[in-house]
């Protein structure tokens, strides 16, 4: 059975990516989700925000007041260095024992200063860089259309810097989400991945507390990036990656039929343990060898909206059924 796919330019001996996350942080689990049958790995994320982080702390470690801002300079670049050291490590130790491509991973909200960084990452030897790109679009003067036009930015100055192929991992918060990524995939990003998944807070109503929400998907979050994936599978000028609730062999199946060229998984990873990939690769076997195929390019697409019968069923969005008992 030929699971191989085509994902951003990248040969993939099957369609399961270990996407960006803690266990994608350091080489031993890495090892461990190469050895469990990932076809490639999305590294941790470098944030921005992380970098920025650090040198506030180092910073008020020393407790330099004003009168040295050359100081400050100097432990602004210092220890940004030191972050990006640590991340193109990794980048090239992966590189080193790993035989599947390596993906690296920036968190970014800003087209500033960074986007050399990118260039570094290609020359550790990145196979591919996976730019997660998010703000909150809490600002009720900020009009989306100048949030958009940020995305845009980002893309323009990354894919001025290097020349591997570059995704960028979305949101769905956008009101023209459909016109919002086919704009973003005319910049000449090779991949899309549909969708990100953020800290959600919640309330605990004894303490009267702000809290933490649920870390991990659940299988139910599929149906949301498996609707846009078969809407834009056709449309925009990318390959796409589904990300958030492939959490068995059957959500593997149904986000390629949708028309993803490949699934980043995560939560699965953390509650099964990395074995879940092999559980589901052996699902997507069977189900080929079920149906007659032999390759996993045979399902690709195939129930995308171009490709069903009838599409509408994709764009339907209210439970009339439910609610009045109309179809
Ligand atoms: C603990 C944890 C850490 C994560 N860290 C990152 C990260 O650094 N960068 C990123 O792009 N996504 C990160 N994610 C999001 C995942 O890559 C993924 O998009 C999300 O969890 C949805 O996929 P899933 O349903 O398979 O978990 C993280 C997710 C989890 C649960």
């Amino acid at each position: 059975m030929d699971l191989t796919t085509k994902y951003m330019g990248l040969k993939l001996k099957n369609p399961i990516i270990a996407g960006s996350s803690g266990l994608t942080s350091n080489l031993a689990d890495i090892l461990e989700l190469e050895k469990a049958g990932a076809s490639a790995i999305v590294l941790k994320s470098l944030f921005e925000e992380q970098i920025l982080h650090n040198y506030k702390d180092k910073v008020s470690e020393v407790n330099l007041g004003e009168p040295y801002p050359e100081a400050h300079e100097y432990i602004s670049r210092h220890t940004k260095q030191r972050v990006l050291e640590d991340y193109l490590d990794l980048v090239s130790r992966c590189k080193k024992v790993l035989t599947i491509p390596v993906i690296a991973s920036i968190n970014c909200i800003t087209p500033y200063e960074w986007p050399s960084f990118a260039g570094e990452i290609e020359a550790a030897g990145a196979d591919a860089l996976e730019l997660n790109i998010f703000f909150l679009p809490s600002d009720p003067q900020r009009m989306g259309a100048l949030i958009e036009e940020n995305y845009i930015e980002i893309l323009n100055q990354v894919l001025m810097k290097v020349s591997i192929p570059v995704s960028v991992k979305v949101s769905p918060y956008f009101s023209g989400l459909s016109n919002a990524l086919l704009r973003f995939s005319f910049t000449g990003i090779k991949g899309m991945v549909l969708f990100n998944r953020f800290f959600s807070p919640d309330i605990d109503i004894e303490e009267l507390k702000v809290t933490a929400g649920p870390v991990f998907s659940s299988p139910d979050d599929i149906n949301l990036p498996l609707r846009w994936i078969a809407m834009l599978a056709d449309r925009i000028y990318c390959d796409i990656a589904a990300s958030s609730g492939v959490h068995d062999g059957k959500a593997l199946v149904k986000v390629l039929l949708a028309g993803a060229k490949a699934a980043e998984v995560v939560s699965i990873c953390y509650t099964l343990g990395p074995s879940a990939i092999g559980k589901m690769l052996k699902f997507l076997e069977d189900y080929l060898q079920r149906h007659n195929y032999s390759s996993v390019s045979e399902i690709i697409g195939k129930m995308s909206l171009r490709q069903v019968e009838n599409p509408a069923d994709y764009e339907r969005v209210q439970f009339l059924k439910y609610y009045s008992g109309i179809e």
